[in-house]
C-alpha cells in the first residue's frame, strides 16, 4: 500500500481533499490510517469567504462557492499545525493567495517542522468574477510555481484546475517550474438556477462542480497528464469507493484524494483504504504502485484511431 510523493512517503495512496477535511474528522476515526492529511486553503490573513448559499446539491455531485474561507496562517500554524502532529500520517498544507508575492510569504511561513509538503491552490475557481484561475494558464503556472519554488525547501504539489483546455501544458509547466507532484484537479467551473426564483443556487452565482459526476472528465485528464509528466499524480475528482481510486490508479495517478464523498460518508476513506487492499489480494498485486499507468489500451485500438483521421 506504501506509496512516495514527490518525497513524502506515505503508508497508503489515500487523502483527504482539501477543504473537506478539517480537525473535527478526528471525532470520527484515527486519522493516523490515511495515507496523509490534507489541510482546507490557508490565505495569509483570515477571510470571511463568499456569501451564502455556499452549497447546493447536484445530480451525483455538489456545487461549492465558499471562497477560501480561511482563520489566516498565524492560526493555523500555532493551532492545526500542532495538533497535526499527534497522528502519524505526514501534513500537507494548502495554500492560497490572490498573488505571487502572498503565495511565497506563506510558503516560507508554513514551512516549519510538522509540516511534510505544501500544496499550491492555483487552481479556485471561486475567487475572481469570472473564475480565473493561474492554472488555467501553463505560462502563468510556470511563472507562480517558479516563484514559489525558490521559496521553501518543502516539497510542492501543485493543484490544477480541469477549467482548461490546456491541461498536459499547464502540467508541464508546473513540472519544469519545480512542483514535486500534481493534483488533478480542483473543481469545474458551474452553475445551478432555482427556476422558481430563476436566481442562482450560490449566492456566488458560479461555483465549482464536485463529486461522481466529475470522475469521467477528471480520470480523462489524469491519463492525459500521466503521458507528458514524470513526477507523480495524485488522482482526485469524484472517488467514492476503492474501485474509483483504483480506476485512477490505473489511468496514471500514484495517490488519490476524496473531496465530496467525505460528507456523504465520514468514514468513506477508511472503507476505501480498505476496498484498495481487498483488490491488491484478489488481483496477487503485491504493491499497488504497479497499477499506476497500466491502463491496456491496445497497439491495434491506437493504430486504428490514427487511420480513422
Ligand atoms: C466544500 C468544498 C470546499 C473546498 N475547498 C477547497 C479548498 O479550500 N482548497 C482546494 O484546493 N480545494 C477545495 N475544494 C476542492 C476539493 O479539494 C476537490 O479538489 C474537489 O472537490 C474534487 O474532488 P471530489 O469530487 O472528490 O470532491 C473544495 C471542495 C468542496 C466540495
Amino acid at each position: 500500500m506504501k506509496v512516495s510523493i514527490g518525497g513524502v512517503s506515505m503508508k497508503n495512496p489515500v487523502m483527504p481533499a482539501s477543504g473537506t477535511f478539517a480537525e473535527e474528522t478526528a471525532q470520527i476515526f484515527d486519522l493516523s490510517v490515511l495515507g496523509a492529511l490534507v489541510t482546507k486553503s490557508v490565505t495569509k490573513y483570515p477571510r470571511m469567504g463568499n456569501r451564502g448559499p455556499r452549497i447546493a446539491e447536484t445530480i451525483a455531485g455538489m456545487i461549492n462557492a465558499v471562497g477560501i474561507q480561511s482563520k489566516g496562517s498565524q492560526v493555523i500554524r500555532e493551532t492545526s499545525i500542532p495538533f497535526y502532529q499527534q497522528f502519524n500520517s505526514p501534513l500537507i498544507v494548502s495554500i492560497s493567495a490572490d498573488t505571487a508575492d502572498e503565495f511565497v510569504d506563506l510558503a516560507q511561513e508554513l514551512s516549519v517542522p510538522g509540516v511534510a509538503a505544501l500544496e499550491i491552490n492555483i487552481s479556485c475557481p471561486n475567487l475572481e468574477d469570472d473564475g480565473r484561475s493561474y492554472a488555467m494558464d501553463p505560462t502563468q503556472t510556470y511563472r507562480v510555481v517558479d516563484y514559489i519554488r525558490k521559496s521553501t525547501q518543502l516539497p510542492l504539489y501543485a493543484k490544477l484546475t480541469p477549467n482548461t483546455n490546456a491541461i498536459t501544458e499547464v502540467a508541464v509547466a508546473a513540472e519544469a517550474a519545480g512542483a514535486d507532484a500534481v493534483v488533478v484537479a480542483n473543481t469545474m467551473l458551474s452553475m445551478v438556477i432555482d427556476v422558481e426564483t430563476r436566481k442562482p443556487k450560490v449566492g456566488n452565482i458560479m461555483g465549482g462542480l464536485s463529486g461522481p459526476c466529475t470522475k469521467p472528465v477528471i480520470l480523462r485528464m489524469v491519463y492525459q497528464v500521466y503521458k507528458k509528466v514524470g513526477i507523480p499524480i495524485i488522482g482526485c475528482g469524484g472517488i467514492c469507493s476503492a474501485e474509483d481510486a483504483i480506476e485512477y490508479m490505473i489511468a496514471g495517478a500514484s495517490a488519490v484524494q476524496v473531496g465530496t464523498y467525505n460528507f456523504v460518508n465520514p468514514i468513506g476513506m477508511v472503507d476505501i483504504i480498505q476496498g484498495m487492499k481487498e483488490y491488491a489480494v484478489r488481483h496477487r498485486i503485491s504493491s499497488l504502485s504497479d497499477l499506476v499507468g497500466s491502463v491496456c489500451v491496445d497497439e491495434q485500438t491506437r493504430i486504428d484511431k490514427a487511420a480513422a483521421y
